[in-house]
């Protein structure tokens, strides 16, 4: 039997996982610094992912085959301390690196992110390789991740994959210290009748996609055999784009009384550097990458 660890559990994918492989004929351990707020449905455990040891005695004690090595500070907060983020990302990283060769661990997934491009990546619609010029230490901290999986792959043989996530939206599981998490806030603000202060510009355009087709994608994409795999490092997917403006015309088509009020920060600079639209041409031919879910059923699912 398949015997997965999730390290970053708590946040926004890793609880959306939980749920998923609780429905699978597989060993669920779940890891985080912080406690459940929830009841899970699979064992858990507090552990620091940057503790190499203690995720190593966790990995043996439990017989552990897969790791979906979720642990990040995401963008905006990365930018708030920028020397720890760094520490977060990377340290945990080459840890789950090291105790997988260690005990031979069959699979890895790590997600990368929108934030690897840059100003340089023609934003407009980014191909899978154009110059990456990321602009935030969580951008850089995933472009440098992506760069060791097709290093560590090579020289050890490892499986690590990976997806450039977009913006995910989720409405059971909460993001936290990101740049798109305006998509959630300005919905759940919006619906129960209060103004929302938006902290993207009214049409500053970002990527994003429902949860139920990151988590379905993302298990499609690591049960392929890897010699299917053309692009060793992290594949381009994406969903819908969409405008904070555009957002909001849905919700008020949709009978939402709040306002919002547009008050860029450091956050719509972000935003910025990161792509209009994703070209996910390679993930379609290689892996069959498909999505289901548009911004309308993504908000069917938010307003049921
Ligand atoms: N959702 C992430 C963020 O906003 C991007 O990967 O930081």
């Amino acid at each position: 039997m398949e015997r997965i660890l999730i390290t970053g559990a708590m946040g926004q994918l890793g609880l959306e996982f939980i749920k998923f492989f609780s429905k699978q004929n597989v060993y669920i351990l779940a890891t985080d610094i912080i406690k459940p707020k929830i009841k899970l449905s699979c064992d858990f455990l507090i552990a620091d992912a940057t503790n190499k040891s203690n995720i190593d005695a966790i990995v043996k004690q439990n017989r552990i085959t897969t790791i979906y090595h979720l642990v990040a500070v995401l963008s905006a907060k990365g930018e708030k301390n920028p020397f720890k983020a760094w520490q977060i990302n990377m340290e945990s990283f080459q840890n789950i690196i090291e105790i997988s060769i260690k005990n031979n661990i069959k699979k890895i997934f790590w997600p990368s992110s929108i934030a690897v491009f840059g100003t340089k990546s023609n934003l407009k619609n980014v191909d899978q390789d154009p110059i990456l010029n990321p602009e935030t230490i969580y951008g850089i901290s995933k472009l440098a991740g992506e760069k060791l999986i097709n290093y560590y792959n090579k020289k050890f043989n490892l499986d690590i994959r990976s997806l450039r996530y977009p913006g995910i939206v989720s409405f059971n599981s909460k993001p936290g210290g990101g740049t798109t998490d305006y998509f959630m806030e300005m919905i759940e603000k919006l619906k129960q009748g209060e103004n929302y202060t938006c902290f993207l510009e009214k049409n500053t355009k970002l990527p994003m996609l429902y949860i139920d087709d990151a988590i379905l994608g993302t298990i499609k994409y690591m049960s392929m055999n890897k010699n299917k795999l053309s692009i060793k490092d992290s594949y381009n997917i994406t969903g819908f784009s969409i405008t904070p403006l555009e957002l909001e015309d849905k919700l008020i088509k949709l009978g939402c009384k709040g306002k919002v009020i547009y008050k860029p920060d450091y956050r719509d600079k972000i935003a910025k550097t990161w792509p209009r639209k994703i070209k996910d041409e390679k993930a379609k031919e290689d892996w069959d990458w498909k999505v289901e879910f548009g911004i309308d059923q993504a908000l069917n699912e938010a307003f049921k």
